[in-house]
């Protein structure tokens, strides 16, 4: 499963992909805002952080300016996937983009119906929200499992991003139903690090390794620089 970060925090995304194990980003308008920054430049930076796919969301909501504003994200970097909306226009546009080379991340799907007029036009990645479905009341996972039936029993390619993300099982039950990517937010994606017993287990260990009093390093090996 590969493991995008939810976010439009530059220093966020900055540390995460230290750990090595970031995929990609997703950024929206909200995350846009959020962050205080001018989009444009915003989106080239991150993508200079990240070589796995960078979602940028268009603004608009008619067919001939988000077709413009897709085209002109797609030129921003190689790893640019455009954002558009599960409408009608969007999938217009989703149709448009794909059919030209470039990856397109169909966003705000709640229904499985949604999913299908995804894939048929020619999504890389259709993106469920699982948290808003869980908000009021619904099941946000069944829809994820409901869409992954239907991908493989249809030999659909387009790849189903768990989004809205708001706990560590999301990303296990995704990862179980066969959903490619989750886009998580920076603080569970760091809880998908922890458990209790591995720090006890850690405390324990490293506590009788200094009981022994060895190195495991020769005296002549050098430390590696830390970052300041
Ligand atoms: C997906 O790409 C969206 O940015 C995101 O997952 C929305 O999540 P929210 O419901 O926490 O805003």
């Amino acid at each position: 499963m590969k493991f995008f970060v939810d976010t439009a925090d530059v220093n966020e995304i900055r540390d995460l992909a230290e750990t090595g194990l970031l995929d990609g980003v997703t950024t929206n308008p909200s995350l846009v805002a959020k962050s205080g920054k001018d989009f444009i430049p915003l989106i080239r930076e991150i993508c200079g952080i990240v070589p796995g796919t960078v979602s940028a969301e268009v603004a608009a909501t008619d067919y001939e300016t988000m077709i413009q504003e897709g085209r002109y994200l797609a030129t921003l970097a190689k790893n640019v996937a455009v954002k558009v909306p599960l409408t009608p226009a969007g999938l217009k546009v989703c149709k448009a983009l794909s059919s030209g080379g470039t990856m397109v991340n169909v966003t705000l799907c709640f229904s499985s119906a949604q999913a299908i007029l995804a894939a048929k036009a020619g999504a890389t990645f259709v993106s469920p929200f699982v948290g808003r479905l869980d908000d009021i009341g619904e099941d946000g996972m069944g829809l994820i499992k409901e869409i992954c039936e239907i991908y493989r029993a249809q030999n659909m390619k387009t790849e189903v991003l768990v989004a809205s993300v708001r706990h560590p099982r999301h990303v296990v039950e995704g990862a179980k139903l066969g959903a490619q990517v989750a886009t998580v937010p920076p603080a569970i994606l760091r809880q998908l690090f922890a458990h209790p017993l591995t720090d006890k287990g850690l405390a324990q260990f490293v506590a009788d390794w200094q009981k022994t009093g060895q190195k495991i390093l020769p005296a002549e090996v050098q430390p590696l620089k830390t970052r300041a």
